[in-house]
């Protein structure tokens, strides 16, 4: 049967392209003047976005302060220096431009700013009862965060990649112009789609009877995999840039996990151990490499549903033919399918376990322990 659930999903998507001029007016209409502009490295002065947006907003007259240098992987540090500036400024909205780590540092900024220290939140310490609007445009589709209410960010000094969720965290509007995506390097749109599949991945697999949520599952990973491939072909064709962005939208906005147990996380819990002790690995690339491994070693816990996706979306008779053709499909896209690909050591293995699980076992389908986590780590590698 069918489990019960509660869908919500507060944020208004305003999607398509020359979208981005849209954003100061959003803005204004929410009765907001003045803004904490937050952004990565610098693409976007780059490809256009940071002009267009700031026209924007000078167009509605509203003032904002800058924080550029949010790395992939973003950390606690920068949160913290971002909150100073947020509170020095007195803004009253946070403005995300840039791609899922941009926008998780605006969210632990906008909860931040009403916290003596936003950490004691990741750590479950305090609950978050309140936060900033957030506003984003949108340069990189992966993560969702753009439509949900989750942030990751990393504690440095105490090597801990660890995610909120509440409810205020949910962006008020997000700009999708998904034409902005076409400066991406190539390896980020392969990281962005890995990560979209993933996170249908990781409630498809705990499936059983969710015939709705399964089937958009398999329409959603069908339309990835086959935009990707569209886009090594032409990365300026735009309308599949579109299509790839709304399913990885879809992909964690609630859409996909309704009836579906909360998902497993499992291959996400070991990643983000993998992003947290090594922060230049793309959180998508690790993905493409745990999940096959993932799925050997927890196959007979649900066959039914491996063996489906086999069929479904491989056209494969078995699941280990299936990941043999899943394998070659990253390889084709240029990314990786081995740990060691990505420079982490052997020895370095046993360490990243114990990370993964510091807060506790990983795991819905299969609870894994430190010594699961090592051994699919080792078929990973
Ligand atoms: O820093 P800039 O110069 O902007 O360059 C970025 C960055 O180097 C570049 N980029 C983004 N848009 C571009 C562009 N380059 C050229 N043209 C564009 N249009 O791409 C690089 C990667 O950006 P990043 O934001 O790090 O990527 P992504 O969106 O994949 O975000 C990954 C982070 O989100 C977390 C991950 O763990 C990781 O820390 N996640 C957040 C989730 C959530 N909030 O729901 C869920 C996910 O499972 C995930 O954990
Ligand atoms: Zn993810």
């Amino acid at each position: 049967m069918m489990i019960s659930y509660n869908f919500f999903n507060p944020t208004r998507l305003v999607f398509g392209e020359h979208t981005l001029g849209q954003v100061g007016k959003w803005i204004a209409d929410s009765g907001y003047t003045r803004v904490l502009l937050l952004a990565g490295a610098g693409s976007i002065q780059k490809n256009g976005v940071y002009d267009a947006v700031t026209a924007s907003l000078n167009a509605e007259k509203i003032q904002w302060a800058e924080c550029f240098g949010v790395q992939p992987n973003p950390s606690l540090s920068k949160v913290r220096e971002a909150i100073n500036l947020a509170l020095e400024h007195q803004v009253e909205a946070v403005l995300a431009v840039g791609g899922g780590s941009v926008i998780d540092t605006a969210k632990a900024v906008a909860a931040g700013v009403f916290l003596d220290d936003i950490w004691q939140a990741f750590e479950g310490e305090i609950r978050i009862s309140k936060a900033l609007p957030v506003f984003t445009v949108l340069t990189l589709s992966a993560t969702a965060s753009e439509m949900n209410g989750n942030a990751v960010i990393t504690n440095e000094r105490d090597k801990k990649k660890w995610g909120i969720g509440s409810s205020f965290l949910y962006p008020k509007v997000s700009i999708i112009d998904p034409s902005v995506q076409t400066s991406l390097p190539w390896e980020q749109t392969v990281n962005g789609a890995l990560d979209a599949l993933a996170h249908i991945m990781e409630f498809y697999f705990v499936g059983k009877e969710e015939e709705t949520s399964i089937s958009i599952h398999e329409a959603l990973m069908k339309t990835i995999i086959a935009m990707v491939d569209k886009l090594q072909e032409n990365p300026k064709d735009v309308d599949s840039r579109a299509n790839l962005a709304w399913a990885a939208t879809l992909a964690l906005n609630g859409i996909s996990g309704a009836g579906m147990r909360g998902g497993d996380w499992a291959c996400h819990g070991m990643e983000h151990s993998i992003s947290c002790l090594n922060s230049s690995i793309a959180h998508g690339a690790g993905l493409g490499i745990l999940f096959p491994a993932w799925m050997q070693y927890v196959y007979d816990e649900n066959p039914k549903q491996f063996n489906r996706f086999a069929q479904n979306i491989w056209q494969s008779a078995s699941l280990s033919a299936a990941i043999r053709k899943m394998r070659a499909r990253i390889k084709k896209w240029q990314g990786h399918t081995r740990l060691h690909e990505l420079g982490i050591r052997e020895e370095q293995l046993n360490g990243l376990a114990e990370n993964a699980v510091a807060q506790g076992s990983l795991g819905r389908l299969k609870k894994l322990h430190k010594s699961d986590v090592e051994q699919i780590l080792r078929l990973a590698y």
